[in-house]
């Protein structure tokens, strides 16, 4: 392994750990994009540390999800709907709809996601498809609407505490004046009442390969 350990804890870097370990894959259906992905050698058990730490977030960013590749398809498919936009992509994960706004055009994108070892991810990944975002470890959900044009949410309707959070922030940010959309594979705390369909497309869920099962994915506009 070539990775360097912090002198905090025998936690490795992240940016070096994920440029070691993860492999850098072709996102299915979305082959412009590559993404550092996890495979079952990648470790990632190492990137929470020595110390056993139950409040450790799972590593979501290293993965691929329905939620985000219908709606990062959606915007590559029609870049007008960044093109020239502050954007902020919500609950980032790996960063892929952020970097798709990019892609399209968009005038700035924030990539908000809470887990350290993501906002690492977020930065190599941006870096690997040549665009400049920028990444906030945060948790935007209790706070103000943020000064931008557009809000996706990638797949982040997967936990009822968190959906409610989110609902309420996003309430937020349409009683602002901002734009709205989901992108989600029928979540169990999907705000469906809340939710206009906007395109439906057949994408890959939770997987590292383009022989993932496809799971019918939604992008909606949140009003
Ligand atoms: C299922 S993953 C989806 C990632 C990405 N949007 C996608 O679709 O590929 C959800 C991500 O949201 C992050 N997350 C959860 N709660 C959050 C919050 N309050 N603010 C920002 N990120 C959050 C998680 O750490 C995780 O990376």
């Amino acid at each position: 392994m070539n990775f360097q350990l912090s002198r905090r804890s025998a936690r490795p870097d992240p940016a070096a750990f994920i440029a070691a370990n993860l492999l850098i894959t072709p996102v299915p259906s979305l082959p412009d994009v590559r993404l550092y992905t996890a495979h079952p050698a990648s470790g990632l058990a190492q990137l929470a540390g020595n110390d056993t730490n139950d409040d450790a977030p799972p590593p979501y960013w290293a993965y691929q999800w329905a939620g985000g590749l219908v709606l990062a398809r959606h915007i590559l498919d029609r870049p007008e709907t960044v093109r020239g936009r502050r954007v902020l992509d919500l609950g980032a994960g790996s960063g892929l709809v952020g970097i798709a706004a990019a892609k399209a055009g968009a005038r700035s994108v924030l990539a908000a996601e809470i887990d350290s070892n993501g906002i690492a991810a977020i930065g190599l990944n941006a870096a690997l498809n040549d665009v400049a975002l920028t990444a906030a470890c945060d948790d935007l959900t209790n706070g103000p609407p943020p000064e931008v044009d557009l809000v996706l949410v990638g797949d982040l309707f997967y936990a009822p505490d968190l959906a409610s959070r989110v609902t309420a922030f996003l309430d937020r940010c349409v009683s602002a004046g901002i734009e709205v959309l989901v992108g989600d594979p029928g979540r169990a705390y999907l705000p469906h009442v809340r939710l206009r369909l906007v395109a439906e497309h057949a994408v890959a869920d939770v997987g590292t390969a383009s022989t993932a099962t496809t799971k019918p994915s939604a992008v909606y506009s949140f009003v």
